[in-house]
């Protein structure tokens, strides 16, 4: 076993301990996907961080968002996004990441917002058994009927409150299915 930590580079073997943690204390993951991890995932990892925090769960969950993109990385959420999400008490703080091979490997659910970013997951997961992994949020959804999350970006104030409203009724369906 030492041996075989010998030949792994830092980032394999923090992968390697990070899912030894997750499942030693049976932790959920779940990483949250948009196109560009600057509205609705980053909003969609608040909403279910918050239900956590009502629940009194967050310490057996991991959570998390990235984006199909790049073109955002290390950036904030969109400004409308954070102005309409505070309205309603969200302090959103992510920074936008792509997300990688290595993620299909450490969470155990991963949500994408569209039909779009369901595709580009499937082509991105490293083999057929990871796909599924992969989930579309509007399926959670228990008061609100949608196919997607559409995306806010070019859309006015409305298309935001819309974003919110579909997140905020998906992330309690989700929470409904793997919350404890
Ligand atoms: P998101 O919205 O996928 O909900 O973060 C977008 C943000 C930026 C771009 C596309 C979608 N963009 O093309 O820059």
């Amino acid at each position: 076993m030492i041996q075989l930590f010998d030949t792994l580079s830092y980032p394999e073997l923090r992968l390697i301990m990070q899912e030894l943690y997750t499942t030693i204390f049976f932790m959920t993951s779940i990483l949250f996907v948009c196109l560009g991890n600057i509205c609705r995932s980053p909003m969609a990892e608040d909403i279910f961080l918050k239900i956590l925090e009502r629940k009194d769960q967050k310490a057996d969950f991991e959570i998390d968002s990235a984006g199909l993109l790049d073109y955002h990385q290390g950036d904030l959420p969109d400004s409308r996004m954070r102005m309409y999400a505070s309205q309603r008490g969200y302090q959103l703080t992510h920074r936008s990441r792509p997300v990688t091979k290595d993620d299909f490997d450490y969470f155990d659910l991963i949500i994408g917002m569209d039909n779009q970013n369901i595709n580009g997951l499937m082509q991105l997961a490293p083999s057929k058994s990871f796909q599924q992994k992969i989930r579309l949020i509007t399926d959670f959804c228990h008061k609100l009927r949608a196919t997607e999350v559409p995306d806010p970006y070019f859309s006015g104030a409305k298309g935001f409150e819309y974003v919110i409203d579909l997140l905020e009724d998906a992330c309690e369906g989700l929470y409904k299915e793997v919350g404890r």
